[in-house]
């Protein structure tokens, strides 16, 4: 047996925003381990045709329309999919929005949404997932954070400062839950609908690719994950510029990423 498959196989695992993108290809990579999923997000017509997709593999499919952003929700989805299955194995931290924050296109709606979607629905799965595996005394949760976090980026200040949110609370939580795994993700561009506005997308790679990696990493218990590779460099090195230098590089970044009008939110 594969390291994948002795780690993969039979688990239980919520998704997050299974709907799209990397969470829909995540799934996709997880079907040949006979997975029991949990599949939520807001559209659940989405989760449905996916479930549709897969009937006849060995997995099984609970589908709930979620608003990570709804504490209520997202705590009563986990708790009832625990109940279900008896035991939850993996949560797996996905939904998230990115919008442009620069000032001269402030929008506060924009700006709340990504705080409430990235970090507060990231915090509420989080605890929500911890009350069940603290008492199970096992379990994986994986966060989904990004490059974007690899300093305070202008024009996403608000999308960056969301995600390293999501590493910082997890490493908080792996010291008080030493018995269970936490890893955090950071992506770097995925072809996927989240970013198709951005006009560069550095080091590109498929959400098939992505998953792929993805599954590895957390196979192998990593920490902090950052993919793909050329983005794992550059982000370690912008994270050990001096301020100075940081903001120089910063500046000439701001006016790379600026999209062309059409294509400005
Ligand atoms: N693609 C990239 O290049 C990239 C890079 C770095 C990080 N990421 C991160 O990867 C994650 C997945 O993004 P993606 O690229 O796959 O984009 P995507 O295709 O737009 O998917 C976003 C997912 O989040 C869900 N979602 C959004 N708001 C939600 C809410 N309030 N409640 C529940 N679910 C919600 C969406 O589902 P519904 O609309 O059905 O609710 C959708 O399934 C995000 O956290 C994103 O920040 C992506």
């Amino acid at each position: 047996m594969s390291r994948l498959q002795k780690y993969w196989q039979g688990k239980k695992i919520v998704i997050t925003g299974a709907s799209s993108g990397l969470g829909r290809s995540l799934c996709e990579a997880l079907v040949p381990f006979g997975v029991h999923f949990a599949l939520l997000s807001r559209r659940e017509n989405k989760l449905r045709e996916l479930a549709e997709e897969f009937k006849d593999s060995d997995c099984t499919f609970w589908i709930r329309s979620c608003d990570v952003s709804n504490q209520m929700q997202i705590q009563q989805c986990i708790y009832d999919f625990a109940e279900h299955v008896g035991q939850i194995d993996i949560v797996w931290i996905n939904s998230g929005v990115s919008h442009d924050s620069s000032m001269d296109n402030w929008n506060w709606q924009k700006v709340e949404t990504m705080i409430d979607t990235n970090l507060k629905g990231a915090i509420y799965t989080a605890k929500a997932a911890l009350d069940v595996m603290g008492e199970q005394e096992s379990g994986a949760i994986v966060g989904i954070g990004s490059a974007a976090s690899m300093r305070g980026l202008p024009r996403r200040s608000i999308y960056s400062t969301t995600k390293i949110g999501v590493q910082y609370f997890l490493e908080a939580m792996a010291v008080d839950f030493p018995k269970l795994q936490f890893t955090t993700i950071h992506p770097g561009y995925v072809d996927t609908p989240i970013n198709n506005k951005s006009p560069k997308r550095l080091w590109l790679i498929d959400s098939e690719k992505a998953a792929q990696l993805m599954i590895k990493a957390v196979a192998k218990r990593k920490h902090i994950y950052i993919y793909p590779w050329q983005m794992r460099l550059f982000y370690h090195f912008v994270r050990s510029l001096p301020h100075y230098f940081y903001y120089k590089l910063a500046e000439r970044m701001k006016n790379l990423s600026r999209p062309p009008k059409e294509l400005q939110e």
